[in-house]
């Protein structure tokens, strides 16, 4: 289950309602439907793809799937969850990002993956900054708490590499209840602006 920033921010009502908004709105993100539950059960079925992620629905199976996709659509019309889909020339899912919010803390995580042919690209620190821009500039969190495994030596590097600052680490709880260590990082909206606006 994904858990919020260690850091505890509260947004005014109208702040909250507005990143509600922007998460149901879901600007230029492919959001992903039952039509892409065939896509992500093949790229989920990929050990490379799979094994680093705490909060996945495994055993991975057409219906675990399809219902983390319903249940994920349910959760973006309350705002608090946008499962979007990368898709390659032919239409294939290629890649997925999650983004959990916590609108009254004005929070959001991110967890993600690519499919194994475009893993180790060169460009997973792009690819992070990117989804980081989005949900500081277009969902409009002021914080974003991220984890990864510890030993994930790649997802550790572009997250560093995008700015976030370690704080130590967490127990991160699957849904079935065991845990796996990870490391933790935050980044403010403030810092970032900093480091990328001016
Ligand atoms: C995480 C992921 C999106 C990164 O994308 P990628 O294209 O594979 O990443 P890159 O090739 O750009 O590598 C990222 C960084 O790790 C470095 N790196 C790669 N392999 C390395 C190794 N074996 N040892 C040390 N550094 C390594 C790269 O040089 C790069 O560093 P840089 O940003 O300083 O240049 C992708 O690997 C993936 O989907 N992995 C499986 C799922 C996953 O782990 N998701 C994240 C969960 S938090």
């Amino acid at each position: 289950m994904s858990a919020p920033p260690k850091t505890v921010l509260t947004a005014t009502p109208e702040e909250a309602a507005a990143i509600r908004q922007a998460a149901r709105i879901s600007a230029d993100r492919v959001v992903a439907g039952p039509e892409h539950v065939e896509g992500l059960l093949a790229l989920f079925s990929d050990p490379r793809v799979s094994d680093p992620i705490y909060d996945l629905p495994r055993p991975f199976t057409p219906e675990s799937v399809a219902k983390w996709v319903a249940d994920s659509e349910a959760l973006r019309q309350e705002g608090r969850c946008i499962l979007s889909v990368n898709l390659d020339e032919a239409g294939q899912v290629a890649g997925y990002s999650r983004i959990t919010v916590w609108p009254e803390r004005s929070s959001a995580e991110l967890a993600g993956a690519a499919r194994a042919d475009r893993q180790n690209s060169g460009h997973g620190r792009e690819g992070v900054a990117r989804s980081i821009a989005w949900m500081f500039e277009v969902l409009g969190v002021r914080l974003i708490g991220l984890t990864a495994a510890l030993d994930n030596v790649r997802s550790a590097k572009a997250i560093d590499g995008a700015g976030f600052k370690r704080m130590g680490e967490v127990e991160s709880v699957r849904p079935d209840g065991t845990t796996r260590r990870s490391i933790y990082w935050e980044l403010s909206r403030d810092a970032w602006m900093r480091r990328h606006v001016l």
